[in-house]
């Protein structure tokens, strides 16, 4: 059956000269086994024609596989060291390299006593090319791979088809492609599968109280595990330019003072509740005085973020010396998330080398507050404005219902009032949270808003036809079904921020996991295969929707240090550095900074911009052509301002940048590495490789 299939298709479409070099290979390869089954039938699985399973693609130029080995051989430089847990394998497109799912990769085999060279010998054979990366994995107690570092670049290694018989070349691990945009050395840590993270979070002003010690006492602080089974990981960061990442604690403990920043970062197997003792030192690098230590127990962490307010113990002692108040946060993997795939990361996909992108500001701009737009903001009808205006990207505000529907809207609420009642003056109305309404409520909501001098009713355009573009609250959903592919989204997720104050700025009471994950799978779904791009205020959910999923990127929006508002609580928000910080720690890619943060000084941008992370600008001030100009010499990432029509790029810009096809193939590829999709929508079947010629 093999056979004939591969003569038939040897005498369809190849050459003689094919012919000759097959027919001469053949015996070759017999000679390999026994005469009986020349191919048995797993290495017949291995052998398959590549696009066996999509007959009608084989295209004229079909090669029959001739089974050879490929070698892979591997080397881990850049300090990367192994821990004893931790194994190396290759995952491809191919079927041999376990079309890219993480439980099918085939490890390689370890070289060297320091584990830092590792090889592998696989039957695999391909007619076209194919495409793999490395990854580094572990395995917890049940057996299931967990993804600790991998080769997220976008572009994956690969291999064309007639490569397979050159021998073969060393690779280095995290250096696929340098010389390609969206290659180069790029390591990435896997998505939470069957893991999931607490952070303990030093971001606030003050954490400590100990009697006898002053506010500026400079601390070292360790956190162990308190576990009788080896399953729990902890790295630390501690904020400081360039130099802000998670790693493995040092023995000395990491320093902290009042104002810095530090994160814990704890790793468990799910369904696994430890304690922890964070022990308080004083002192030095080389001296140590211990101060204290404080307890945490698995009930403190309760939901999906909270604060614990602990004593601190002096050391062995049961005499409480002082107390730290922490807050936490815990990130769960997402539901289903085994359907994602290796095929690509897009956290850090966004070249440097694009030009500077025009963002329309919730569409066509802010619209209750300032009366010169027309066009109501965050409608469907605005964000399609911007396209016309030749705008790249849309930045719109996401937030959920009651029952989890995520509609668009940039207030907590709105005001609001009965039925059929009279309106008078402000004192009718009341305010209510669109958290505190399911989404049926809402549409059926009265609504008002209510300016310095005025009130405006704008429930006539509170409707539910789906076709009606002016319509406030549309669903997301909904949105990403309207718009065209080509106008790019920024998809700012709201949640309400601690103020420096100690007031909230709103409440929200929804389960912040399920409120991520809900947003995030609504964008798998309806939103995939555009350029797209999470961001939010809130540094916590950057963190989880970096943690979640490998899909889209993520920066934190900041309005930094301001005169204009008060400030937040979070350290990480109130300044561009510490917003560069964050980013680069959290390995996300970038952050939205107001302008004000840049006024006298617009070179600093080039904080974020020297780390290749994406820097986005926002604020009213924008507004003016040449200030946006500016900006743009400085090739900042995006520019989000109002009145795209008026100081917008239309009376020059030939076209929007998203409206290069291959673009849109490039994000298509979100689509099939979410797990939604097998193939990229409406791209074109790979084309056959062309053979060199032979000499
Ligand atoms: C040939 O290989 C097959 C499968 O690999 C094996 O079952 C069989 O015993 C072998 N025959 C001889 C003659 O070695
Ligand atoms: C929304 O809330 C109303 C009033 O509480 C209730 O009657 C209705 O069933 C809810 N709808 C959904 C879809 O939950
Ligand atoms: C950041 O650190 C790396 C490695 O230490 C260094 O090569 C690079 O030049 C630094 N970049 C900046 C902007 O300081
Ligand atoms: C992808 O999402 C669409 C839209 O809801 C859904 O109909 C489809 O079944 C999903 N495909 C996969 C493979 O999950």
């Amino acid at each position: 059956m093999y056979r004939s299939l591969v003569v038939s298709n040897v005498l369809k479409s190849i050459s003689i000269l094919w012919l000759l070099l097959v027919l001469q290979l053949l015996p070759l390869c017999g000679s390999f086994f026994n005469e009986s089954s020349v191919f048995g039938p797993e290495k017949l699985q291995a052998f398959k024609v590549f696009d066996d399973e999509q007959p009608d693609q084989i295209s004229g130029r079909s090669f029959i596989c001739v089974p050879l080995f490929r070698i892979f051989n591997l080397e881990l430089r850049h300090q990367i060291r192994l821990a004893p847990d931790e194994y190396v394998a290759v995952s491809g497109d191919h079927p041999a390299l376990g079309s890219w799912h993480l439980d099918k990769a085939v490890p390689l085999k370890e070289q060297d006593k320091d584990r830092t060279k590792w090889y592998l010998r696989i039957w695999i054979c391909a007619t076209q090319r194919f495409y793999y990366r490395y990854l580094i994995y572990s395995r917890n107690a049940q057996g299931k791979r967990i993804l600790r570092r991998w080769e997220g670049q976008k572009v994956a290694r690969m291999l064309q088809a007639y490569e397979m018989y050159r021998s073969p070349g060393l690779d280095i691990f995290g250096e696929a492609y340098p010389t390609s945009v969206g290659g180069g050395f790029s390591l990435e840590r896997g998505w939470l599968q069957y893991e999931y993270v607490i952070e303990l979070k030093f971001i606030w002003q003050d954490h400590f109280l100990i009697s006898g010690l002053s506010s500026k006492t400079k601390f070292r602080l360790i956190l162990t595990p308190l576990n009788l089974m080896d399953d729990t990981r902890i790295e630390v960061s501690r904020y400081s330019y360039n130099h802000s990442a998670f790693r493995p604690q040092s023995k000395q403990g990491v320093r902290y003072t009042q104002g810095s920043i530090v994160v814990f970062r704890i790793y468990q197997p799910l369904e696994t509740y430890n304690a922890f003792r964070l022990s308080i030192y004083q002192g030095s690098k080389d001296f140590r005085l211990s101060v204290g230590e404080a307890y945490m127990f698995p009930e403190q962490f309760k939901g999906s973020r909270g604060i614990l307010q602990i004593p601190i113990l002096a050391s062995l002692q049961t005499i409480s010396i002082g107390e730290l108040t922490l807050p936490y946060l815990v990130v769960h993997p997402m539901p289903k998330v085994e359907a994602g795939n290796l095929r690509a990361s897009f956290h850090q996909y966004w070249p440097d080398n694009w030009p500077t992108l025009d963002v329309g500001h919730r569409g066509m701009g802010a619209s209750y507050f300032q009366s010169s737009t027309s066009l109501t903001e965050n409608t469907i009808e605005s964000f399609l404005a911007v396209e016309k205006a030749k705008g790249d990207m849309v930045q719109l505000d996401v937030q959920l219902t009651k029952d989890y529907v995520p509609v668009i809207w940039h207030g907590f609420g709105f005001y609001t009032s009965g039925k059929d009642q009279q309106i008078r003056d402000r004192f009718d109305l009341r305010y209510v949270l669109i958290r505190e309404l399911n989404y049926s409520e809402l549409k059926a909501s009265r609504v008002f808003i209510l300016k310095r001098w005025t009130l405006q009713e704008y429930t006539h355009l509170n409707v539910k036809d789906p076709s009606q573009n002016g319509k406030i609250f549309p669903k997301l959903s909904e949105v990403y079904e309207t718009l065209p592919k080509t106008l790019g989204l920024i998809v700012e997720i709201k949640w309400p921020q601690l103020m420096a104050s100690g007031v909230l700025e709103s409440s929200q009471t929804l389960n912040k996991n399920v409120y991520v994950d809900k947003i995030i799978q609504t964008t798998i779904q309806y939103g995939c295969g555009r350029p797209l791009i999470f961001a939010s205020f809130d540094a916590d959910v950057c963190t989880m929707l970096r943690l979640k999923q490998h899909v889209f990127p993520v920066i934190l929006m900041s309005i930094g240090d301001s005169r204009i508002w008060d400030p937040y609580m979070d350290l990480r928000a109130q300044s561009f550095q510490e917003a560069v910080n964050f980013a680069q720690s959290a390995e996300i890619l970038g952050s939205a900074m107001h302008i004000e943060n840049f006024q006298s000084k617009h070179q600093l941008v080039n904080l974020g911009l020297d780390l290749h992370q994406a820097v986005f600008l926002w604020g009213n001030h924008l507004q003016d052509e040449q200030l946006l100009e500016e900006f743009r010499v400085l090739d900042v990432t995006g520019l989000i301002y109002d009145h795209m029509d008026k100081v917008g790029p239309a009376s020059w810009k030939r076209s929007v940048f998203f409206r290069a096809p291959q673009l849109l193939e490039l994000f298509g590829g979100q689509c099939v590495v979410s797990g939604n999709s097998t193939s990229i929508p409406g791209a074109k079947p790979v084309k056959p490789t062309i053979w060199p010629k032979l000499r």
